[in-house]
């Protein structure tokens, strides 16, 4: 396998579904599911089964259904939720527990009430456990984007030394900016003793808008899973956007990293993820929101008419997008309005048109945005109809 494979964790379904709001049945579950299986992920996160037992539920159909991705379910370094893990996961070809605690002096001194020395051997202890149902063991150390590397470092030593095969590094505040985090993921490569032996994960949350450039900025430095979820949901800012760092390494071919992923089928899942969890995408959401293709001024639509790689990094096509758009408001130049009346079988000659981009204007400061039926009234009021 190659060494530039990036994996591609999905947590849609457990730190996306956190959120307020975003409850899923276990159908629901499925279809997602499903989705990611086609959508060619490789790790599909479902859940957190002694967190309820629909979660436990969830988690055991997804275990029996999906079979080309690993499954993962989440537990704390606690017996009872390892074992919960173990048991909901029974049925899946390619089972991952992934189990951990917190590591940041703030989370192991005011949440967790331990010493250092004593989460070292909590998360030994967690690991070996869980090695005891799967040989694919996860290890994280929460809030990891705020622990002292020194003392990170002899954590995931650690945990490699008892049989962890993946240790994630979460950012959970959000609180890292790249070059800190990707500082982080290099200090783990050049200091960890046995590091080679498990693949570091990056799971970013966006507190600070960093998410997909941490995981990035990770990749770079070591790096070879990305935690993320479907349009960037998770608990408070959200976690790293899948769309995004799937599409920044596919743009990026110079920095010689890939994925499995089928962006084509990008678009599709976010409105199922979107419309499943009744949480909207914002318009201006990179790679997926429904103004990632749209030229709404008269400079950008001119360029865009010329050529479309003036102004569009992406063919929509790549990720599923039918067009980009040419939207007509009063920041429109004639250029544009030209295009959309020929495409509606319109051809004016440069006076008409002159006139007829007048007209435009004045509707257009009316309507803020000015569709296919009001351009056919104008050109029935100028008699071009
Ligand atoms: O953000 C976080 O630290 C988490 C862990 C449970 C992996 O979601
Ligand atoms: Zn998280």
């Amino acid at each position: 396998m190659s060494d530039n494979k990036v994996f591609i964790f999905d947590t849609t379904l457990r730190d996306g579904e956190q959120v307020p709001g975003c409850r899923l049945n276990t159908e629901e579950k499925l279809i997602i599911a499903k989705s990611l299986e086609e959508l060619g992920v490789d790790i599909i996160e479902a859940g957190f089964p002694i967190s309820s037992p629909g979660d436990f539920e969830s988690v055991s159909r997804i275990a029996e259904t999906v079979k080309d991705v690993t499954v993962c379910g989440l537990s704390r370094a606690v017996e009872k939720d390892i074992i919960c893990a173990a048991e909901a996961l029974k049925k899946a070809k390619r089972p991952r527990i992934h189990t951990g605690l917190g590591t940041s002096d703030q989370h192991v001194f005011t949440k967790l009430h331990l010493t250092r020395e004593q989460v070292i051997e909590r998360g030994v202890w967690a690991v070996k456990l869980a090695k005891k149902y799967v040989e694919d063991v996860e290890f994280y150390a929460e809030d990891a984007g705020r622990t002292d590397n020194e003392y990170l470092a002899q954590v995931i030593e650690a945990v490699i030394a008892a049989g962890a095969t993946v240790v994630n590094i979460p950012d959970t505040t959000g609180y890292c900016i790249p070059e800190e985090y990707g500082q982080k993921i290099k200090y783990l490569k050049e200091n960890v003793k046995g590091i080679d032996k498990a693949i570091i994960s990056t799971h970013c949350h966006n507190d600070l808008g960093m998410a997909t450039a941490n995981s990035i900025t990770g990749v770079q430095n070591g790096a070879r899973q990305i935690e993320c979820t479907i349009n960037g949901i998770g608990e408070r800012a959200g976690n790293t956007s899948l769309e995004e760092v799937v599409m920044a390494l596919r743009k990026h071919k110079w920095l010689d990293y890939y994925t499995d992923i089928k962006s084509q089928h990008l678009f599709g899942i976010s409105q199922l993820v979107s419309q499943t969890m009744h949480m909207p995408v914002q318009p201006n959401k990179a790679i997926v929101g429904s103004n990632a293709f749209a030229h709404s001024s008269g400079i950008h639509q001119d360029g865009f008419i010329k050529n479309r790689d003036n102004y569009e990094i992406i063919d929509p096509a790549e990720v599923g997008v039918n067009a980009s758009s040419i939207v007509l408001t009063a920041r429109s130049g004639r250029a544009a309005l030209h295009h959309k009346l020929k495409a509606l079988g319109f051809e004016l000659q440069t006076e008409t048109l002159n006139v007829a981009y007048e007209e435009f204007l004045k509707v257009a400061d009316v309507v803020s945005v000015v569709e296919d039926d009001n351009l056919h009234e104008l050109m029935k009021k100028l008699k071009v109809a």
